[in-house]
């Protein structure tokens, strides 16, 4: 125990000090992120600073939220005679599960956690179909060595944000740390054996909605606000604030605001690699849909892509194939090809 919790410490301390200088860096893809602006910038009191880990509370390890009051309010959602309060949906240690029909009958760890070990469960975040969301990561459908290979990654320390605020993929490598083997096999075949949909819609536009930042991704405001010029970044957000976010819908969908001519010049790397780079489908598959233990990276939200080639870039995710894809592209190269992969049929 001790030696995990010294673990999630230099996880912690290293990305820190490395994340630091770099992200000056103008180009830095902060809207990947879920921020505007760049960590210097960046209010601290929107996100919390570690080193934690409170073993049993990893709550006080992630984003400072306002705690949420049961107003004992049930709420529904379309297709499910289930309801739930606010608090219950969001409930850390056994979140609702809206649509039980969607799935097989989850294993405990990913339908409730293990609170003595402070592993919240993996539906929390990921939900219990897998799809996930924006500021996460879509796991279902992942071949299940690739899922054993990236749970090794996070353990390791190979695979950590290049962003320092993204306390949720620190949590993220925290968790991946503390699994037993039995159950990493259990939640590698059962995230597998379940298909991935879609959810993100990709829209080419000059201007997008003002969001803000929040908890790791931009999100919309409550009311109506004008729409701003978008500028040379994405903006993407859930189509429905209020089941999405705040019910956590797991069959909600997205929207990503990209700007114009974005999602062509992304098909051209992909797809003849401009001289750039090399063929995505020689290992993704000709479909972009995964070849062997390699995942599908067709039809993924926009953040999650940019991400994690931008992670790559910085060396904070180890993936030797892919630094080399990278090496040649530049953060605008990057965010094309997220618009485009976005818009591909998974
Ligand atoms: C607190 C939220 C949270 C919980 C709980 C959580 N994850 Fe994650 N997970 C993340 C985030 C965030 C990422 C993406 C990291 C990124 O984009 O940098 C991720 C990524 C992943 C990936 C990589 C997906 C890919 O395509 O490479 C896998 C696999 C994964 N999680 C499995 C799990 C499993 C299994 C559990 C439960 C044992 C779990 N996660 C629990 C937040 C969470
Ligand atoms: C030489 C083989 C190879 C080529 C070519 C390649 N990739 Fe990859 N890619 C991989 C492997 C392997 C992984 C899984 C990570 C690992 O094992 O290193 C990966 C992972 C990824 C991921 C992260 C997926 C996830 O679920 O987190 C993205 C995004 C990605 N590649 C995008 C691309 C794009 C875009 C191209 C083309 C410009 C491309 N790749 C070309 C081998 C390749």
């Amino acid at each position: 125990m001790k030696n995990q919790m010294l673990f999630g410490a230099m996880v912690l301390c290293c990305g820190f000090n490395t994340v630091l200088a770099q992200q000056d860096d103008p180009d830095w893809p902060n809207w990947a992120y879920g921020y505007f602006e760049s960590l210097q910038e960046t209010d601290p009191n929107i996100y919390q600073v570690p080193p934690c880990p409170e073993m049993a509370n990893p709550r006080s390890c992630g984003p400072v939220g306002t705690p949420l009051v049961d107003d004992g309010v049930k709420h529904s959602l379309p297709g499910t005679s289930l309801t739930f309060t606010r608090v219950e949906a969001n409930y850390s240690w056994q979140p609702a599960d809206w649509y039980p029909g969607d799935h097989p009958d989850m294993p405990e760890i990913i339908a409730i956690g293990d609170m003595e070990r402070g592993i919240r469960p993996c539906s929390l975040c990921h939900f219990p179909n897998g799809q996930g969301k924006v500021e996460n990561g879509h796991v279902s459908g992942l071949p299940a060595n690739y899922i054993l290979q990236q749970l090794e990654a996070f353990k390791n320390g190979e695979r950590i944000s290049a962003d320092y605020r993204k306390a949720n993929t620190n949590e993220m490598a925290r968790i991946a740390a503390w699994l037993t083997d039995e159950e990493k096999s259990q939640v590698a075949e059962y995230y597998s054996s379940l298909p991935f949909r879609s959810m993100v819609r990709v829209v080419e536009s000059e201007q997008a909605p003002q969001v803000r930042a929040s908890l790791n991704r931009l999100t919309m405001p409550d009311e109506e606000v004008p729409w701003q010029p978008l500028g040379d970044y994405i903006v993407e957000v859930t189509e429905n604030l209020e089941e999405t976010e705040i019910m956590r819908n797991p069959r909600g969908t997205f929207i990503a605001y990209v700007p114009v001519g974005s999602i062509a010049k992304g098909e051209a790397l992909v797809t003849t690699g401009a001289g750039k780079t090399i063929l995505c489908g020689a290992c993704h598959g000709l479909d972009l849909k995964g070849l062997g233990d390699v995942p599908s990276i067709a039809g993924r939200t926009t953040s999650y892509l940019m991400r994690q080639m931008w992670d790559v870039k910085q060396g904070t995710r180890v993936s030797l194939l892919m630094t080399s894809v990278l090496a040649n592209l530049n953060a605008e190269d990057m965010m094309n090809i997220s618009a485009y992969l976005a818009t591909q049929a998974p």
